[in-house]
């Protein structure tokens, strides 16, 4: 094989074919259900076909699927491991879920396909390797292969060392454009994209500068559990102080054009209304896991829009709302809160999640399920609310009316050291924390309002300092105080706070 380096012109069409690409010989696992494909990309340039290495689902007879049977298509991505054979299986299962319920929908009409974006951990058992060669030639087929993590950013291919310009969201561009051709898939009424942890961060980012690709079915993006976003315009809802890179791709959009990418540059050069609209364009299932509270994002620019994953996700949508203005249209997001921990194969085997990934639109009728999830973790976390659970109350509020007439106003951030102590005095830190105990203390010495922390601590004053308090989702606030484990204490730099008014700034 050899790889033409001239320039061809190529319109970004649907040439690429499932099984049609290389056979790429190496030491994946088998697994049921599905195969290991092979898909032919071309390259941006047409100067050489590559290969994307994936799963691909059977039918119930153990074959090939019939494409012209295929209602659905679901795509399924990994996360950091890289495991496109659990995530088939995983989908699969919940496929088998969804099929107790409505027996069409099945392996059959159902075509799930698991992109692999293999780096350069997983030469031998991903894609061959030949030893001995200069740096970077020892792949020597036409397997699509990334460096690290920036296939979950939109970065160009690594291997082919001749071909380097293929960006993991032109092979998704290319996956949607296949899924919907008429000619191949004469009955498919829906296209699912399905990304949870790093595989929801690179379906995020592809989901704000992806082109409007005007396919002939509506494409659903699933959105679950990603550790941070590309935030959509330069506010950011905390501190950036001890993070001035905060706004370079992949936290922002500055410097975009130094990560190693060529796609999107254009809409990203037109700034971020352009890519807000372009965001708000898209049918987002955000999906979102109530015991996930976890953080392994690797640079400080998440820090600057939340504590952690769930913190992250409130803001983020504090900030963009979803909206289903109706929801039998093509751009209605939806927003399902699952109570489960960072796990895609509990969140896939929800309700909410078999409702995204299987049933919503199965038929081509627009039908979509109402947003799962209640009470409300926030006002505006709901875009397509189920009327029949309106009233249920918010389970993180907490109602009392303590000494002074104080109640609670909310979980805010602390951004001690970051900024000054969001409430100036600590009143002490002890193993016998309660609100009570605050409350009282901090009325008795002067203080209007009293903030408890970190279950142990117990801080006073009379204004919140505004560089250092924010107001975040009640569940920030999480940790049980040790004096009466009932209540909410706080967490680590997360106030829990309490005053006869709503507090005011200094
Ligand atoms: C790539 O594959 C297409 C068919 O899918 C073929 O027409 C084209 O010539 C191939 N390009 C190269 C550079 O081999
Ligand atoms: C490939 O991308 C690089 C930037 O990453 C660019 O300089 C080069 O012109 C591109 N080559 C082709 C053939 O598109
Ligand atoms: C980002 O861009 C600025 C201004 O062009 C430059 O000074 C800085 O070095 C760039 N950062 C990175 C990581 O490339
Ligand atoms: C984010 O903030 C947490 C808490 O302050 C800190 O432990 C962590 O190291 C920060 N992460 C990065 C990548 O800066
Ligand atoms: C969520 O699950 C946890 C652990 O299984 C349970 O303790 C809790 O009550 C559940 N919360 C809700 C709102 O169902
Ligand atoms: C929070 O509490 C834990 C357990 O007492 C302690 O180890 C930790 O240092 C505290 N963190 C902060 C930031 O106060």
């Amino acid at each position: 094989m050899r790889f033409i380096t001239t320039l061809l012109p190529l319109a970004l069409g649907v040439t690429a074919q499932q099984y049609a690409g290389d056979i790429i010989s190496a030491n994946l696992p088998t697994i049921a259900g599905a195969e290991v494909a092979f898909f032919k990309i071309p390259d941006p340039t047409g100067a050489s076909n590559l290969t994307l290495i994936n799963y691909y689902s059977h039918g119930t007879n153990g074959g090939r699927i019939v494409e012209s049977n295929i209602k659905r298509a679901v795509i399924s991505l990994h996360g950091l491991l890289r495991d496109p054979n659990n995530y088939m299986t995983d989908t699969l299962n919940a496929l088998a879920q969804a099929k107790a319920s409505d027996a069409n929908i099945n392996a059959d009409s159902v075509a799930v396909l698991a992109p692999y974006f293999p780096n350069g951990n997983d030469k031998y058992y991903a894609y061959p390797w030949t030893d001995g060669l200069r740096a970077g030639r020892g792949s020597q087929t036409s397997a699509l292969v990334w460096s690290g993590s920036q296939w979950s950013a939109g970065g160009n291919n690594q291997y082919p060392y001749t071909s380097t310009n293929t960006s993991s969201y032109f092979v998704l561009d290319t996956l949607i454009q296949y899924f919907a051709d008429e000619t191949l898939f004469p009955n498919l009424n829906q296209i699912v994209l399905v990304g949870h942890s790093l595989g929801g961060q690179m379906l995020q980012r592809y989901a704000a500068v992806g082109p409007d690709l005007n396919v002939r079915v509506p494409v659903t993006y699933w959105i679950g559990n990603p550790d941070s976003y590309a935030w959509l315009n330069e506010d950011r809802p905390l501190s950036t102080a001890a993070c001035p890179d905060y706004d370079e791709y992949r936290s922002g959009y500055s410097n975009y054009s130094d990560y190693p990418m060529t796609y999107g540059v254009d809409l990203v050069n037109q700034g971020r209304e352009a890519i807000q609209a372009n965001y708000q364009n898209k049918q987002i299932a955000y999906a979102r896991a109530l015991l996930d509270h976890g953080d392994h994002s690797s640079d400080c620019g998440a820090n600057t829009t939340g504590a952690d994953r769930h913190e992250r996700f409130f803001f983020f949508i504090q900030s963009w709302r979803p909206s289903c203005d109706d929801p039998a249209s093509d751009n209605c997001d939806t927003v399902d809160l699952i109570n489960v921990s960072h796990d895609n194969g509990q969140m896939f085997n929800s309700p909410a999640g078999l409702a995204r990934l299987f049933t919503d639109n199965f038929y081509g009728a627009r039908n979509r399920a109402y947003d799962f999830g209640y009470p409300r973790a926030q006002a505006g976390d709901d875009p397509y609310p189920d009327p029949a659970q309106e009233s249920v109350p918010n389970a993180g509020i907490n109602y009392n009316v303590y000494a002074g007439g104080m109640t609670y106003q909310g979980c805010w951030t602390n951004q001690q050291p970051v900024t000054p102590a969001a409430l100036p005095t600590l009143l002490y830190d002890n193993a016998g924390n309660s609100i009570e105990g605050c409350v009282n203390g901090c009325l008795g010495a002067g203080f209007s309002i009293a903030g408890v922390q970190n279950a142990t601590q117990c801080f006073c004053g009379s204004a919140l300092n505004a560089q250092s308090a924010v107001l975040v989702v009640d569940t920030s606030c999480r940790l049980a105080c040790p004096g009466n484990t009932a209540q909410i204490c706080g967490s680590i730099n997360r106030l829990s706070v309490f005053s006869a008014q709503y507090p005011t700034f200094a």
